[in-house]
Protein backbone atom coordinates (compact mmCIF):
# COMPACT_ATOMS: atom_id res chain seq x y z
CA UNK A 1 0.00 0.00 0.00
CA UNK A 2 1.47 3.36 -0.70
CA UNK A 3 1.58 5.71 1.95
CA UNK A 4 0.25 8.08 0.93
CA UNK A 5 -2.73 6.01 -0.30
CA UNK A 6 -5.65 6.02 2.75
CA UNK A 7 -6.47 2.70 3.93
CA UNK A 8 -8.90 1.01 2.20
CA UNK A 9 -11.81 -0.91 4.48
CA UNK A 10 -12.50 -4.19 4.23
CA UNK A 11 -16.26 -3.06 4.25
CA UNK A 12 -16.74 -2.41 0.42
CA UNK A 13 -20.35 -1.17 -0.48
CA UNK A 14 -20.84 -2.52 -4.19
CA UNK A 15 -22.88 0.27 -6.38
CA UNK A 16 -24.08 1.85 -4.05
CA UNK A 17 -22.30 5.74 -3.03
CA UNK A 18 -18.55 5.62 -2.21
CA UNK A 19 -17.59 6.50 1.57
CA UNK A 20 -15.52 9.66 1.43
CA UNK A 21 -13.08 10.98 4.08
CA UNK A 22 -14.95 14.42 5.49
CA UNK A 23 -13.07 16.81 3.84
CA UNK A 24 -15.87 19.53 4.28
CA UNK A 25 -15.66 22.76 6.27
CA UNK A 26 -17.19 21.89 9.43
CA UNK A 27 -15.07 20.60 11.97
CA UNK A 28 -17.95 19.28 13.86
CA UNK A 29 -18.15 16.68 10.88
CA UNK A 30 -14.89 15.71 11.80
CA UNK A 31 -14.46 11.88 12.70
CA UNK A 32 -10.62 11.24 13.05
CA UNK A 33 -7.18 12.34 12.09
CA UNK A 34 -8.34 11.08 8.07
CA UNK A 35 -10.41 13.59 7.84
CA UNK A 36 -7.93 16.11 9.16
CA UNK A 37 -5.75 14.87 6.65
CA UNK A 38 -8.45 14.78 3.77
CA UNK A 39 -9.07 18.80 4.22
CA UNK A 40 -5.35 19.11 4.24
CA UNK A 41 -5.01 17.61 0.95
CA UNK A 42 -8.06 19.91 -0.79
CA UNK A 43 -6.55 22.94 0.38
CA UNK A 44 -2.65 22.89 0.62
CA UNK A 45 -1.06 23.20 -2.40
CA UNK A 46 0.85 20.38 -3.88
CA UNK A 47 4.66 21.65 -3.00
CA UNK A 48 3.48 22.08 0.28
CA UNK A 49 1.95 18.43 0.49
CA UNK A 50 5.08 16.84 -0.73
CA UNK A 51 7.04 18.71 2.30
CA UNK A 52 4.44 17.65 4.67
CA UNK A 53 3.74 13.87 3.46
CA UNK A 54 7.00 13.03 2.06
CA UNK A 55 9.65 10.14 2.96
CA UNK A 56 13.02 10.08 2.04
CA UNK A 57 13.96 7.88 -1.58
CA UNK A 58 11.13 5.40 -1.73
CA UNK A 59 9.54 6.25 0.91
CA UNK A 60 9.90 2.71 2.93
CA UNK A 61 10.88 3.72 5.83
CA UNK A 62 7.57 6.33 6.12
CA UNK A 63 5.54 3.06 5.11
CA UNK A 64 7.04 0.89 7.90
CA UNK A 65 6.29 3.90 10.35
CA UNK A 66 2.65 3.00 9.76
CA UNK A 67 2.79 -0.40 9.56
CA UNK A 68 4.78 -1.26 12.02
CA UNK A 69 1.59 -0.59 14.19
CA UNK A 70 -0.78 -2.32 11.85
CA UNK A 71 1.72 -5.49 13.17
CA UNK A 72 0.63 -5.62 16.59
CA UNK A 73 -2.53 -6.63 17.46
CA UNK A 74 -4.47 -6.51 20.73
CA UNK A 75 -5.91 -9.78 22.66
CA UNK A 76 -8.92 -7.66 24.66
CA UNK A 77 -9.79 -8.44 27.85
CA UNK A 78 -13.32 -9.09 29.21
CA UNK A 79 -15.40 -8.45 32.37
CA UNK A 80 -12.63 -5.98 33.91
CA UNK A 81 -13.78 -2.56 35.55
CA UNK A 82 -12.97 0.23 33.09
CA UNK A 83 -14.90 2.87 34.30
CA UNK A 84 -12.57 5.44 34.68
CA UNK A 85 -10.03 5.11 31.64
CA UNK A 86 -7.74 7.24 32.51
CA UNK A 87 -5.17 8.41 29.83
CA UNK A 88 -3.46 11.49 32.14
CA UNK A 89 -0.12 10.95 33.19
CA UNK A 90 3.13 12.70 34.49
CA UNK A 91 5.44 13.99 31.94
CA UNK A 92 8.99 15.47 33.74
CA UNK A 93 7.99 15.68 37.07
CA UNK A 94 4.11 17.18 35.73
CA UNK A 95 1.24 15.90 34.70
CA UNK A 96 0.10 15.84 31.02
CA UNK A 97 -3.38 15.64 29.74
CA UNK A 98 -2.04 12.98 27.62
CA UNK A 99 1.74 10.95 27.30
CA UNK A 100 2.23 12.81 23.76
CA UNK A 101 3.72 16.01 23.30
CA UNK A 102 3.68 18.05 19.70
CA UNK A 103 6.78 16.97 17.83
CA UNK A 104 9.01 19.44 16.13
CA UNK A 105 8.69 20.35 12.83
CA UNK A 106 9.96 22.87 10.71
CA UNK A 107 9.00 25.26 8.37
CA UNK A 108 5.60 25.00 9.86
CA UNK A 109 4.90 28.49 8.34
CA UNK A 110 4.66 27.34 5.16
CA UNK A 111 0.82 25.58 6.36
CA UNK A 112 0.10 29.01 7.74
CA UNK A 113 1.05 32.69 8.80
CA UNK A 114 1.52 31.93 12.33
CA UNK A 115 1.37 28.22 12.73
CA UNK A 116 4.11 28.01 15.43
CA UNK A 117 2.03 30.00 17.94
CA UNK A 118 -1.29 28.35 17.18
CA UNK A 119 0.52 25.04 17.87
CA UNK A 120 1.90 26.46 20.79
CA UNK A 121 -1.74 27.86 21.95
CA UNK A 122 -3.74 24.81 21.25
CA UNK A 123 -0.67 22.31 23.34
CA UNK A 124 -1.24 25.05 26.29
CA UNK A 125 -5.29 25.12 26.00
CA UNK A 126 -5.19 21.25 25.34
CA UNK A 127 -2.20 20.48 28.08
CA UNK A 128 0.65 19.01 26.40
CA UNK A 129 4.11 19.97 26.01
CA UNK A 130 4.88 21.66 22.33
CA UNK A 131 8.41 20.96 20.93
CA UNK A 132 9.33 23.97 18.65
CA UNK A 133 12.08 23.44 16.44
CA UNK A 134 15.16 24.98 15.67
CA UNK A 135 13.82 25.65 11.93
CA UNK A 136 10.86 27.45 12.81
CA UNK A 137 9.22 30.20 11.81
CA UNK A 138 8.30 32.03 15.13
CA UNK A 139 11.06 33.57 17.93
CA UNK A 140 11.13 31.10 20.81
CA UNK A 141 10.62 34.42 22.93
CA UNK A 142 7.25 34.72 21.09
CA UNK A 143 6.56 31.29 21.62
CA UNK A 144 7.27 31.30 25.07
CA UNK A 145 4.38 34.19 25.91
CA UNK A 146 2.23 31.67 25.46
CA UNK A 147 0.03 31.48 28.45
CA UNK A 148 0.66 27.85 30.96
CA UNK A 149 2.67 26.62 27.46
CA UNK A 150 5.06 23.66 28.77
CA UNK A 151 7.59 24.84 26.37
CA UNK A 152 10.46 22.14 24.89
CA UNK A 153 13.46 23.52 22.35
CA UNK A 154 14.49 20.89 19.32
CA UNK A 155 18.23 22.07 18.83
CA UNK A 156 19.83 20.72 15.61
CA UNK A 157 23.75 21.94 15.51
CA UNK A 158 24.88 23.76 12.49
CA UNK A 159 27.80 26.36 11.95
CA UNK A 160 30.47 27.07 14.64
CA UNK A 161 29.96 26.16 18.49
CA UNK A 162 28.67 29.78 19.20
CA UNK A 163 25.20 29.56 17.51
CA UNK A 164 24.07 26.60 18.93
CA UNK A 165 25.35 27.91 22.85
CA UNK A 166 23.51 31.27 21.83
CA UNK A 167 20.46 28.97 21.44
CA UNK A 168 20.56 26.67 24.31
CA UNK A 169 21.11 29.75 26.67
CA UNK A 170 18.07 31.63 24.82
CA UNK A 171 16.09 28.66 25.53
CA UNK A 172 17.18 28.33 29.15
CA UNK A 173 16.17 32.46 29.48
CA UNK A 174 12.76 31.57 27.82
CA UNK A 175 12.79 28.94 30.53
CA UNK A 176 12.05 26.36 28.13
CA UNK A 177 11.40 22.85 29.59
CA UNK A 178 13.26 20.59 28.21
CA UNK A 179 16.25 20.26 25.37
CA UNK A 180 15.47 18.25 22.28
CA UNK A 181 18.60 17.38 20.57
CA UNK A 182 18.03 16.01 17.23
CA UNK A 183 20.66 13.66 15.86
CA UNK A 184 19.23 11.95 12.68
CA UNK A 185 19.31 15.20 10.00
CA UNK A 186 23.15 16.11 9.94
CA UNK A 187 22.68 14.83 6.54
CA UNK A 188 19.90 15.76 5.08
CA UNK A 189 17.66 13.09 3.57
CA UNK A 190 17.52 12.12 -0.52
CA UNK A 191 13.35 13.72 -0.52
CA UNK A 192 12.82 12.92 -4.32
CA UNK A 193 9.05 13.94 -3.97
CA UNK A 194 10.07 17.20 -2.47
CA UNK A 195 13.08 18.19 -5.00
CA UNK A 196 10.30 17.05 -8.43
CA UNK A 197 8.82 20.32 -7.52
CA UNK A 198 12.00 22.29 -7.94
CA UNK A 199 14.54 23.11 -10.71
CA UNK A 200 17.48 22.90 -8.89
CA UNK A 201 17.10 23.74 -5.36
CA UNK A 202 15.74 26.97 -4.99
CA UNK A 203 13.41 27.35 -8.16
CA UNK A 204 10.12 26.30 -8.16
CA UNK A 205 8.93 24.70 -11.76
CA UNK A 206 6.42 26.80 -13.31
CA UNK A 207 3.43 24.16 -12.71
CA UNK A 208 4.63 24.61 -8.93
CA UNK A 209 3.99 28.22 -8.77
CA UNK A 210 0.59 27.99 -11.19
CA UNK A 211 -0.85 24.79 -8.38
CA UNK A 212 0.21 27.52 -5.56
CA UNK A 213 -1.36 30.23 -7.35
CA UNK A 214 -4.89 28.27 -7.37
CA UNK A 215 -5.08 27.58 -4.02
CA UNK A 216 -6.16 31.01 -2.81
CA UNK A 217 -7.35 30.17 0.49
CA UNK A 218 -3.78 29.03 1.34
CA UNK A 219 -2.55 32.24 -0.32
CA UNK A 220 -4.37 34.19 2.01
CA UNK A 221 -3.59 32.47 5.17
CA UNK A 222 0.02 32.03 4.62
CA UNK A 223 2.12 33.74 1.42
CA UNK A 224 0.03 37.33 2.24
CA UNK A 225 2.40 38.61 4.42
CA UNK A 226 5.75 37.02 2.02
CA UNK A 227 7.50 33.62 2.61
CA UNK A 228 8.06 32.54 6.25
CA UNK A 229 11.36 33.18 7.77
CA UNK A 230 13.62 31.54 9.65
CA UNK A 231 13.25 33.48 13.11
CA UNK A 232 15.26 31.98 15.29
CA UNK A 233 18.35 31.65 13.37
CA UNK A 234 18.17 34.55 10.50
CA UNK A 235 21.16 36.63 12.67
CA UNK A 236 23.54 33.43 12.25
CA UNK A 237 22.75 33.57 8.14
CA UNK A 238 24.75 35.51 5.69
CA UNK A 239 23.02 38.56 4.51
CA UNK A 240 22.46 36.86 0.60
CA UNK A 241 21.07 33.85 2.18
CA UNK A 242 18.05 34.42 4.28
CA UNK A 243 15.59 34.10 2.13
CA UNK A 244 13.20 30.83 2.47
CA UNK A 245 15.08 28.23 0.25
CA UNK A 246 18.55 29.90 0.54
CA UNK A 247 17.88 30.07 4.24
CA UNK A 248 16.88 26.27 4.12
CA UNK A 249 19.98 25.29 2.14
CA UNK A 250 22.65 27.00 3.60
CA UNK A 251 21.23 26.00 7.19
CA UNK A 252 21.76 22.22 5.70
CA UNK A 253 25.00 22.86 4.01
CA UNK A 254 26.86 23.93 7.52
CA UNK A 255 25.16 21.28 9.64
CA UNK A 256 28.44 19.31 10.54
CA UNK A 257 28.46 15.62 9.04
CA UNK A 258 31.07 14.63 12.20
CA UNK A 259 29.01 14.94 14.83
CA UNK A 260 29.82 12.71 18.08
CA UNK A 261 29.31 12.20 21.46
CA UNK A 262 31.64 14.69 22.88
CA UNK A 263 29.49 16.97 21.06
CA UNK A 264 26.46 15.91 23.22
CA UNK A 265 28.30 15.78 25.77
CA UNK A 266 29.23 19.44 25.50
CA UNK A 267 25.73 20.49 25.05
CA UNK A 268 25.00 18.63 27.95
CA UNK A 269 27.24 20.53 30.10
CA UNK A 270 25.92 23.72 28.75
CA UNK A 271 22.13 23.03 29.20
CA UNK A 272 21.00 22.39 32.81
CA UNK A 273 17.47 21.08 32.35
CA UNK A 274 16.02 18.36 31.13
CA UNK A 275 17.59 17.03 28.13
CA UNK A 276 16.80 14.33 25.18
CA UNK A 277 18.26 12.86 22.41
CA UNK A 278 16.05 12.31 19.39
CA UNK A 279 16.16 10.46 16.38
CA UNK A 280 18.08 7.09 17.45
CA UNK A 281 17.22 3.58 16.51
CA UNK A 282 20.13 1.60 17.03
CA UNK A 283 20.72 -0.24 20.54
CA UNK A 284 24.11 0.77 20.83
CA UNK A 285 23.55 4.38 20.36
CA UNK A 286 20.69 3.95 22.98
CA UNK A 287 23.37 2.75 25.15
CA UNK A 288 25.62 5.51 24.29
CA UNK A 289 22.71 7.64 24.91
CA UNK A 290 22.54 6.01 28.71
CA UNK A 291 26.17 6.31 29.37
CA UNK A 292 26.37 9.98 28.24
CA UNK A 293 24.34 11.71 30.84
CA UNK A 294 21.39 12.71 28.60
CA UNK A 295 17.94 11.82 30.65
CA UNK A 296 16.02 10.32 27.98
CA UNK A 297 15.59 9.06 24.74
CA UNK A 298 13.67 9.61 21.45
CA UNK A 299 13.74 6.96 19.19
CA UNK A 300 12.23 7.79 15.75
CA UNK A 301 12.93 7.88 11.78
CA UNK A 302 12.07 11.92 11.22
CA UNK A 303 9.16 10.77 10.44
CA UNK A 304 10.57 8.81 7.39
CA UNK A 305 12.38 11.43 6.34
CA UNK A 306 15.91 10.37 6.58
CA UNK A 307 17.66 7.01 5.64
CA UNK A 308 15.43 5.01 3.79
CA UNK A 309 14.43 1.39 4.08
CA UNK A 310 15.65 1.85 8.37
CA UNK A 311 13.36 -0.44 10.64
CA UNK A 312 10.68 2.24 12.78
CA UNK A 313 10.98 2.87 16.23
CA UNK A 314 8.09 0.74 17.31
CA UNK A 315 10.29 -1.91 15.75
CA UNK A 316 13.42 -1.50 18.44
CA UNK A 317 11.29 0.58 21.75
CA UNK A 318 11.15 -3.05 23.67
CA UNK A 319 15.05 -3.64 23.36
CA UNK A 320 15.50 0.30 24.07
CA UNK A 321 13.30 -0.05 27.18
CA UNK A 322 15.86 -3.04 28.36
CA UNK A 323 18.59 -1.03 27.96
CA UNK A 324 17.26 1.77 29.41
CA UNK A 325 16.19 0.22 32.42
CA UNK A 326 12.38 1.78 34.02
CA UNK A 327 13.52 4.56 34.83
CA UNK A 328 14.75 6.55 32.00
CA UNK A 329 12.43 8.45 29.87
CA UNK A 330 12.00 6.75 26.51
CA UNK A 331 10.10 8.14 23.97
CA UNK A 332 8.86 7.19 20.24
CA UNK A 333 8.26 8.87 17.20
CA UNK A 334 6.64 8.10 13.91
CA UNK A 335 3.44 7.07 12.51
CA UNK A 336 0.75 8.44 15.62
CA UNK A 337 -2.11 8.43 13.77
CA UNK A 338 -4.41 7.00 16.57
CA UNK A 339 -4.94 6.84 19.90
CA UNK A 340 -4.82 2.92 19.97
CA UNK A 341 -1.28 3.68 18.34
CA UNK A 342 -0.22 5.75 21.33
CA UNK A 343 -1.40 2.35 23.45
CA UNK A 344 0.78 0.29 21.28
CA UNK A 345 3.76 2.39 22.50
CA UNK A 346 3.14 2.21 25.63
CA UNK A 347 2.16 -1.62 25.73
CA UNK A 348 6.26 -1.77 23.97
CA UNK A 349 7.47 0.23 26.92
CA UNK A 350 7.39 3.83 25.64
CA UNK A 351 6.59 6.99 28.29
CA UNK A 352 5.15 8.90 25.50
CA UNK A 353 5.09 9.67 22.08
CA UNK A 354 5.68 12.49 19.63
CA UNK A 355 2.79 13.46 17.26
CA UNK A 356 4.55 15.44 13.94
CA UNK A 357 1.88 14.94 10.82
CA UNK A 358 -1.36 14.47 13.18
CA UNK A 359 -1.29 17.91 14.55
CA UNK A 360 -0.18 19.28 11.52
CA UNK A 361 -3.43 17.60 9.41
CA UNK A 362 -5.61 19.85 12.32
CA UNK A 363 -3.31 22.72 12.17
CA UNK A 364 -3.46 23.02 7.74
CA UNK A 365 -7.34 21.81 8.14
CA UNK A 366 -8.77 24.28 10.76
CA UNK A 367 -6.04 25.97 12.46
CA UNK A 368 -5.86 26.10 16.05
CA UNK A 369 -9.41 24.49 16.23
CA UNK A 370 -7.97 21.91 14.41
CA UNK A 371 -4.78 21.14 15.99
CA UNK A 372 -7.13 20.60 19.45
CA UNK A 373 -9.29 18.71 17.17
CA UNK A 374 -7.04 16.08 17.02
CA UNK A 375 -5.61 16.04 20.37
CA UNK A 376 -8.88 15.21 21.45
CA UNK A 377 -9.59 12.40 19.00
CA UNK A 378 -6.78 11.23 20.09
CA UNK A 379 -7.13 11.46 23.35
CA UNK A 380 -11.16 10.06 22.69
CA UNK A 381 -9.54 6.91 20.96
CA UNK A 382 -6.86 6.08 23.52
CA UNK A 383 -10.00 6.22 26.07
CA UNK A 384 -12.59 4.29 24.12
CA UNK A 385 -9.42 1.74 23.40
CA UNK A 386 -8.32 0.98 26.49
CA UNK A 387 -12.46 0.05 27.57
CA UNK A 388 -12.68 -2.29 24.33
CA UNK A 389 -9.50 -3.80 25.78
CA UNK A 390 -9.87 -4.02 29.26
CA UNK A 391 -7.81 -1.20 30.84
CA UNK A 392 -8.67 1.27 33.18
CA UNK A 393 -5.17 3.22 34.03
CA UNK A 394 -2.24 3.46 31.22
CA UNK A 395 -0.37 1.34 33.66
CA UNK A 396 -2.68 -1.59 33.05
CA UNK A 397 -1.78 -1.41 29.62
CA UNK A 398 1.33 -4.05 28.41
CA UNK A 399 2.91 -6.35 25.90
CA UNK A 400 0.46 -9.31 27.51
CA UNK A 401 -2.34 -7.64 25.76
CA UNK A 402 -0.78 -7.77 22.50
CA UNK A 403 0.14 -10.13 19.83
CA UNK A 404 2.59 -9.90 17.19
CA UNK A 405 0.76 -11.05 13.76
C1 LIG B 1 6.98 18.43 7.91
C2 LIG B 1 7.91 17.85 8.94
C3 LIG B 1 8.99 18.60 9.40
C4 LIG B 1 9.84 18.08 10.37
N1 LIG B 1 10.85 18.87 10.87
C5 LIG B 1 11.58 18.42 11.92
C6 LIG B 1 12.54 19.27 12.54
O1 LIG B 1 12.74 20.43 12.15
N2 LIG B 1 13.23 18.77 13.60
C7 LIG B 1 13.03 17.51 14.09
O2 LIG B 1 13.67 17.11 15.06
N3 LIG B 1 12.13 16.68 13.50
C8 LIG B 1 11.40 17.11 12.46
N4 LIG B 1 10.45 16.29 11.90
C9 LIG B 1 10.22 14.95 12.49
C10 LIG B 1 9.15 15.04 13.60
O3 LIG B 1 9.65 15.67 14.74
C11 LIG B 1 8.65 13.67 14.03
O4 LIG B 1 9.73 12.88 14.42
C12 LIG B 1 7.86 12.96 12.91
O5 LIG B 1 7.02 13.87 12.26
C13 LIG B 1 7.04 11.85 13.52
O6 LIG B 1 6.32 11.18 12.52
P1 LIG B 1 4.76 11.46 12.22
O7 LIG B 1 4.74 12.70 11.39
O8 LIG B 1 4.34 10.25 11.49
O9 LIG B 1 4.05 11.66 13.55
C14 LIG B 1 9.63 16.77 10.88
C15 LIG B 1 8.56 16.02 10.39
C16 LIG B 1 7.71 16.53 9.44
C17 LIG B 1 6.55 15.70 8.95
Amino acid sequence: MSPLAPRVSPAQFARTPRRAFNAGPRLTQVQSIDDLRARTHQLMPRFVLEYLEGGAQSEATLERDRTAFEDWRWVPRMLRDVSHRKVSRRVLGQDARLPLAIAPTGLNGLFMRGADLTLARAAARFGVPFVQGTMSNETMEDVARVPGLRHWWQLYIFGPDEIWQALVDRAAACKCEALVLTVNAQLYGLREWDSRQRFGRTLPKPATVLDAAWHTRWLATTLSHGMPRFANVEPFLPEDSRGFFEGAFWIRDQMPKALTWADVARIRERWKGAMFVKGLLHPDDVRAARDSGVDGVMLGTHGGRQADEAVSALDVLEEARAILGDDRPLWISGGIRRGGDVLKALALGADGVLAGRAPLYGLCAHGEAGVLKALVLLETEMRNQMGQIGADTLDDIGSHLLRRV
